[in-house]
């Protein structure tokens, strides 16, 4: 049997030679990091979990029409992809400020933004992902200005279309990241959506309570980031009873209790 070539290994996933090419085997692991990887930590199952609302977030993506690198899921951590060149653009869009823009701006965290607004960061880690305009995108060649239309297009598709998702099942999305890569067919190229879509890179509010249900709980060493992310997976309904059948059991009771910080019922 020969092992299979790894390409790369970046702080949350793997990514391995697909099966046939043009094709990639991305796998999502438990590792978390913040702070362009300062603080350094696992989440139990958060690759599973991550895996699954992925598949599900850009599968509903194609059906209206958005072209992404999702081609199917192969197992629990595993999902095939199209091979992309990925654009060195971190394309962040906000709802409600949060995070790096209060700092930045004095926002106070919650405030609705006047209209929804899509900020680019330059792909280095070395540089911590520097905050860029689309001058710097055009002046050093990163992405072309026909592909920066179709890229934002995109993203405020996907923000339309997940902040209604999320409002569906009381979530209210205040902001996210996004990677494109461009797909080559001969001479000509495009861009599509890649990367993944999950409570790592999302920020996930509940809209009743406001609890935090995303990475933020890591970052701000909140507790119940477990919890959390199966949260937002068992509202998209993505948690079956099946699970705990393939090794990974999820307790629902227990994580929602914690949530609250209430504590767990005794057995
Ligand atoms: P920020 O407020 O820290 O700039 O983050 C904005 C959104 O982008 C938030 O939902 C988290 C996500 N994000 C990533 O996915 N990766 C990153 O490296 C950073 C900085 C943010
Ligand atoms: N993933 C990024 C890092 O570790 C930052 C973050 O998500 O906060 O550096």
């Amino acid at each position: 049997m020969s092992r299979r070539r790894q390409i790369y290994e970046g702080k949350a996933k793997i990514l391995y030679e697909g099966p046939e090419p043009g094709t990639i085997i991305q796998y999502f692991k438990d590792d978390a990091t913040a702070f362009n990887a300062q603080k350094r930590g696992t989440i139990n199952g958060k690759g599973v979990i991550n895996n699954r609302i992925s598949e599900y977030v850009f599968t509903r993506l194609s059906h209206i029409g958005i072209p992404t690198h999702f081609i199917r899921r192969l197992n629990m951590r595993e999902q095939l992809v199209r091979q992309v060149e990925i654009v060195p653009i971190e394309v962040v869009v906000r709802n409600v400020a949060a995070g790096s823009i209060c700092k930045r701006l004095g926002l106070e965290e919650g405030e609705p933004l006047p209209h929804t607004l899509i900020e680019y960061c330059y792909k280095d880690d070395a540089l911590g992902d520097p905050l860029i305009a689309e001058e710097h995108i055009a002046c050093f060649g990163w992405a072309s200005n026909e592909e920066m239309q179709d890229i934002a297009s995109m993203a405020i598709r996907v923000n339309d279309f997940l902040s209604g998702m999320f409002a569906a099942i009381n979530i209210r999305l205040i902001d996210f990241k996004l990677e494109f890569g461009r797909l080559y067919d001969g001479d000509y190229s495009r861009v599509i959506l890649a990367d993944e879509i999950s409570p790592d890179g999302c920020r996930l509010w509940d809209m009743t309570t406001n609890e935090k249900l995303d990475k933020d709980r890591f970052r701000r060493d909140l507790g119940g980031e477990e919890e959390a992310y199966q949260e937002v997976a068992r509202r998209l309904g993505l948690l079956q009873n099946d699970e705990s059948a393939q090794g990974e059991v999820f307790d629902l009771s227990s994580h929602r209790s914690k949530l609250r910080g209430t504590p767990k019922p005794k057995k």
